[in-house]
C-alpha cells in the first residue's frame, strides 16, 4: 500500500484536511472520504461528464482528477449548489423545463452550466448546444436542457 498523503481542501465553502492514497480519485475522495454523492460517476474515463464538479471556479472531470492534485483547491460540488428547500438558480431552471428524467447526469450538466454562464458565450442554441457536448445524457434528448439553458442565458443578458 503506497503512503497516504495529507491534503487540505475547502469544498462547498468548508475546508477539510485528511491523508489520501496518492492515486484516489477525486471522484471518490468526493463521494466516500466527504459522503457528497451528488458527484455521479459514469464511465469513469472523461466521456460523460457526469462527474464534474468546479476546482477554483472551472469545470472539472473528477474520475480523471487526483484527490493529491486539489491539495489547496477550491471545489464546488452540486450540492453546495442549493438544497432541495432552496434550489440554486441552474437547479430551478432544470426543474421548470423538466431538463431532466433519471437525474443521474443532472449534477454534472448544473455543474458545467455554472461554469458556462459565467465563461462561455451562450447567445445562440447552436452555441448553448456546443457547451453542454461534453456531457452525456441518455433520456431527455437534450431538448428541455437546451430549454432550461436558453432562459437562463437570456435572464444572464438582462444582468449585463
Ligand atoms: S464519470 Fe467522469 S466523465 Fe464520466
Ligand atoms: S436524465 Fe437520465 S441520463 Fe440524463
Amino acid at each position: 500500500m503506497s503512503k497516504r498523503v495529507s491534503i487540505t481542501v475547502s469544498v462547498n465553502g468548508q475546508s477539510y484536511t485528511q491523508l489520501v492514497e496518492p492515486r484516489m480519485l477525486l471522484s471518490d475522495f468526493l463521494r466516500h472520504e466527504l459522503g457528497l454523492t451528488g458527484t455521479h460517476v459514469g464511465c469513469e474515463h472523461g466521456v460523460c461528464g457526469a462527474c464534474t464538479i468546479l476546482l477554483d471556479g472551472r469545470s472539472a472531470r473528477s474520475c480523471l482528477t487526483l484527490a493529491v492534485q486539489t491539495d489547496g483547491a477550491d471545489i464546488q460540488t452540486v450540492e453546495g449548489l442549493g438544497t432541495i428547500e432552496h434550489l440554486g438558480r441552474v437547479q430551478q431552471a432544470f426543474r421548470d423545463h423538466h431538463g431532466l428524467q433519471c437525474g443521474f447526469c443532472t449534477p454534472g450538466f448544473v455543474m458545467t452550466i455554472t461554469d458556462m454562464l459565467l465563461h462561455h458565450s451562450l447567445d445562440t442554441d447552436d452555441e448553448i448546444r456546443e457547451a453542454l457536448s461534453g456531457n452525456i445524457c441518455r433520456c431527455t434528448g437534450y431538448e428541455h436542457i437546451v430549454n432550461a439553458v436558453r432562459e437562463l442565458a437570456r435572464e444572464r443578458a438582462s444582468f449585463k
